[in-house]
């Protein structure tokens, strides 16, 4: 129906005859003209309705409306001189319109498309007309390349694209399954899966030696805005490697990714830190590296303190330790604001103080000793202006409770660039964690994760096992997370073991799995990134749903089509269900 597309036209186009077919953006009469923005994929183009043209389409174009649909025909001109447009690439040109046809109408639009912040459930129920929107297009005409640019890396890294299912079992992933039930099966139940962890292991198992899917995964969780029920992996498997090889096949397609859609240089490799250093510097296992603040520990000048508070902290193996605000000329009601957010974010309390003149001043000064004061001056490396703010109390909770601080004060004090992208791997994970609620010790990642060294040597320090899995965070995001596996079965039974899975259980659940271990299963190991939280971070969007098409509300619905549904009384029968009364 068309010979160019509405924003491909320029200047060397004038004077060339062209079909357009899109949407009417803006409609401006001046009188003896009308002007249209007409609208698709690749952009708009400035269409002239004229009477000395056209007086048939002159007349016509009166009653073009917003979003109404047509096609033209006519010919390319200059714009008159005064009248061009730098902000758009078409901006020289115009189209003198000779015919046009109305291919279809549009009722009254519930939200404007130029308005910059629609109403998002308005929003989400009529998402055709917000991907309308050239700014929502361009987003998935980005996750369309990205998709591109990411099979061709892949392929050429000697991958191979491999489909698995999604009405399987059970995945243990850790969130609630969406489950589907059989008709063929009656009291039998699919899960969606969570993720293909169990079957790129098996496909391992299987010879195909470098898997990868971009493969929608589902979770049952509460969502947030970098959460939604429905996602998007780019899920990698490899066999015969360690830790060294998926990291550096996954930092190759992520910076892949990373070039091809900021054209920005990615320098290689990715920093690594320990999951340690991350905890104790930054009080979190995703830290946001664009700006440093770390927190330094000042525990061990305190053993001796007549300050109650520190050295009661310090005798009972606790953490003292601060972070330092540099350059910023806090007043005392800043102080007071900060002590007041400190404990908002859950913290037992916040000591500051000032470094002026060369000493400290702050209301707890008085109860240090020199050697104490000196200390602190030291280990903070502090200078005239800075300010520092102090916790002590039990080390986990000094950690999350000061890497929550960390980040109240980066936002509060404008220390994060906004432009910047951190990437960091955080490696050497603990294997382990232990669960209050369930008094066992429960998988970290997932069971399937390795340890560095074998279990049995670890004689019953079960906190100090290391696990081979690693994280990929960006800007405080962890956008990725894999490990290397168990391959041999009795590694995998006693990890088992230590996780209390009883032998039944275990091969109720991924029994499948365990018996292609026993049947020649190479080393292997993978990662999966979230490729929605990528988009999201790399295109600088706060919401998750921004990339997503198609995207659920908190509460898991679909605006759009209405899902989730009831079903009829014949499915319900079919499948022999009942609900349950209120
Ligand atoms: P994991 O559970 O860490 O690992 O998931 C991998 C990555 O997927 C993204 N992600 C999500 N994105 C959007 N919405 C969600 N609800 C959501 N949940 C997770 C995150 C995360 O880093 N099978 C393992 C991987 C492996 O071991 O190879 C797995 O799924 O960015």
């Amino acid at each position: 129906m068309r010979t160019f597309y509405c924003g491909s036209l320029r200047k060397d186009d004038i004077g060339k005859e062209v079909d357009l077919c899109g949407w009417v953006f803006r409609r401006r009469d001046h009188g003896g003209l009308i002007f249209a923005d007409l609208r698709d994929v690749s952009g708009i183009a400035q269409v002239v309705f004229s009477p000395e043209i056209s007086q048939e389409s002159h007349s016509a174009a009166h009653d073009l409306k917003q979003e109404y649909v047509i096609a033209i025909k006519g010919k390319v001109a200059e714009r008159p001189a005064g009248t061009e447009n730098v902000n758009v690439p078409t901006g020289a040109v115009e189209v003198l319109v000779n015919s046009l046809t109305v291919l279809n109408t549009c009722k009254p639009l519930p939200f404007q498309l130029e308005d910059e912040e629609p109403n998002e459930s308005l929003r989400l129920k009529y998402r055709y007309l917000d991907m309308r929107r050239p700014q929502m297009q361009q987003i998935f005409v980005q996750r369309s390349q990205a998709l591109q640019v990411i099979r061709q890396h892949l392929v050429s890294d000697g991958f191979y694209e491999v489909e698995t299912p999604f009405l399987t079992k059970s995945t243990p992933e850790g969130a609630r399954d969406f489950i589907v039930p059989s008709r063929l099966n009656s009291g039998h139940f699919y899960a969606l899966p969570q993720s293909p962890q169990l079957f790129k292991q098996i496909l391992m198992v299987a010879g195909m030696d470098r898997y990868f899917q971009v493969a929608r995964c589902f979770r049952d969780e509460d969502l947030r805005a970098d959460r939604q029920p429905e996602f998007t992996q780019l899920d990698l498997e490899m066999s015969f490697v360690d830790v060294d090889d998926v990291i550096g096949a996954a930092e190759r397609l992520i910076k892949a990714i990373f070039e091809s859609m900021t054209g920005k240089p990615f320098p290689l490799p990715v920093r690594r830190m320990d999951y340690e250093e991350a905890m104790e510097k930054y009080g979190t296992d995703k830290p946001d590296l664009r700006y440093d603040l770390p927190m330094i520990e000042v525990t061990d000048v305190f053993g001796e303190s007549e300050f109650g508070v520190f050295r009661q902290v310090a005798e009972q193996k606790g953490a003292i330790k601060g972070i330092v605000l540099k350059g910023k000329q806090l007043s005392r009601k800043d102080l007071d604001t900060a002590v007041d957010a400190a404990k908002d974010l859950g913290s037992g309390g916040l000591i500051w103080m000032r470094f002026e003149g060369g000493k400290l001043v702050s209301p707890t000064v008085k109860y240090l000793k020199e050697a104490e004061l000196s200390g602190i001056q030291q280990r903070f490396a502090l200078s005239d202006g800075d300010v520092l703010f102090m916790m002590a109390g039990k080390r986990t909770d000094i950690n999350e409770m000061m890497g929550r601080f960390r980040t109240y004060i980066a936002e509060k004090y404008g220390l994060i660039p906004r432009d910047a992208f951190a990437f960091l791997w955080v490696v050497n994970f603990p294997l382990l964690e232990y669960s209050q609620e369930e008094k066992r010790y429960v998988a970290r990642h997932h069971p399937f994760t390795a340890p560095k060294q074998p279990i049995a040597n670890c004689e019953g320090d079960y906190d100090s096992i290391q696990a081979k899995a690693y994280d990929m965070v960006l800007n405080g995001v962890e956008i990725g997370g894999g490990s290397i596996r168990n391959y041999r079965m009795e590694d995998q039974a006693a990890m088992f073991k230590l996780l209390g899975i009883k032998d039944e259980v275990a091969v109720e659940q991924f029994g499948f799995l365990l018996e292609a271990l026993e049947m020649g299963a190479p080393p292997h190991g993978g990662i999966a990134f979230g490729f929605d939280r990528i988009l999201m971070m790399l295109l600088k969007l706060d919401s998750i749903r921004d990339v997503i098409p198609f995207p659920k509300t908190q509460k898991g619905a679909c605006l759009m089509s209405g899902a989730p549904g009831r079903i009829s009384q014949r499915q319900m029968n079919e499948l022999k269900i009942r609900t349950a009364k209120e």
